[in-house]
């Protein structure tokens, strides 16, 4: 099959880019990867890109393909070949591109050394010297999170981290609950107050991308979430993040609703709130914001009460009280439109290029 495709190409020696248009011929089965393969091989032998098992497994391939992370190596290219697309092909974001599509992960490997991405054993060795074993059923607890690769695709979609590249982001985030949801591991509390600090746990902006871009199925804002419930389970509920969440139950098990006018007092105290008076009187002037006293509490409020106090009889306090699976953004169709950006222009962040080279 003829495949064509555009490369962003970078040269962080004189700080030149440009789109170049590829064409070639390529087996029908043939991949991304494979694909570059090629160009490298019988066109351009000056192409930089990362590989290493080509079977999903060692997480080297990252890159954009239309502005959607992809690993190269799982991507097929015949759907495209057939259509007559022309892909743009582009390093991940949120990383410093080092050359063409290579990134610089160092960024990404600091913050997965911060998670201490090991076990610290609280368990007393079993009498008879044997390992220490736990049922199959407590693992499957981190099942999910146990599958990352380190690819780096949801940290190149991340819209938490393209505002603050700070934010532990959703592959340590997950590193991190795959060791809190861990029953050997004796430090969960210690990581729990680390992970809910500043550039953690609350700063994810539950856009899902994460959970839509990872090629292993390891739904990192799912394990974000966990993360969370967990800490308040735990009673580490300072940030903002967490109290927030803490109304949203409050709220609709009083009420059965959501008593938004309240949850700015609830979620950042009453000093903050009235700071913040104006402002609020404004959106009442305007009609976009009511003071209903006393609130509203629906007809059927007793079923959102049964419910938390079924939650609580089946003790599914933190993470246990998560479905695993949570992919409904993942069944978007994307990175196929016109124009390239799947939800629309600008609706994937740009790569991160050097400033003096913008
Ligand atoms: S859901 Fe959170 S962690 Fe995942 S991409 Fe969005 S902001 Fe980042
Ligand atoms: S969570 Fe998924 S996308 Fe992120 S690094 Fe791990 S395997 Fe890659
Ligand atoms: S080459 Fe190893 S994951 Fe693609």
């Amino acid at each position: 099959m003829q495949v064509a495709m555009k490369i962003w190409r970078y040269d962080a020696a004189t700080g030149e880019r440009a789109l170049r248009e590829y064409e070639i011929d390529a087996p029908e089965e043939a991949t991304l990867l494979d694909c570059l393969d090629i160009v490298k091989d019988k066109v351009d032998g000056t192409l930089a890109y990362r590989k290493s098992c080509r079977m999903m497994i060692c997480g080297s391939c990252g890159m954009r393909m239309d502005g959607a992370a992809v690993l190269a190596c799982k991507t097929r290219m015949f759907d495209v070949a057939k259509e007559g697309r022309v892909p743009v092909i582009s390093a991940m974001g949120n990383l410093p591109i080092v050359r063409d599509l290579v990134v610089d992960m160092d960024p990404f490997w600091e913050k997965f050394k911060a998670m201490k991405p090991y076990l610290q054993p609280g368990y007393d060795r079993p009498e008879d010297g044997r390992e220490y074993r736990i049922t199959q059923e407590r693992m499957n607890a981190v099942k999910k999170e146990a599958l990352c690769i380190n690819c780096g695709c949801c940290v190149s979609e991340c819209n938490a981290m393209e505002s603050d590249p700070e934010f532990l982001g959703p592959q340590a985030l997950a590193k991190g609950f795959r060791f809190v949801g861990d029953p050997r591991d004796a430090a969960t509390v210690e990581r729990l107050e680390q992970y809910s600090g500043e550039h953690g746990i609350w700063e994810c902006t539950r856009c899902f991308f994460c959970n839509e871009r990872c090629p292993k199925g390891v739904d990192p804002r799912d394990a974000i979430a966990k993360l969370g419930a967990e800490a308040i389970r735990t009673g580490i509920d300072r940030d903002m993040g967490a109290k927030h969440a803490k109304w949203f139950v409050r709220s609709t098990e009083t009420t059965g609703w959501l008593r938004e006018t309240e949850l700015v007092p609830k979620t950042q105290g009453v000093v903050s709130s009235i700071k913040q008076m104006k402002f609020a009187l404004n959106l009442i002037k305007h009609n976009k914001a009511g003071l209903a006293f006393p609130p509203h509490v629906a007809a059927n409020v007793d079923e959102a009460r049964r419910l938390r106090r079924l939650v609580l009889a089946q003790g599914r306090l933190g993470s246990a009280g998560h479905i695993q699976g949570e992919r409904a953004l993942a069944k978007l169709e994307h990175g196929h439109h016109d124009g390239g950006d799947p939800y629309g222009p600008g609706s994937f962040p740009k790569p991160y290029l050097p400033e003096d080279t913008e």
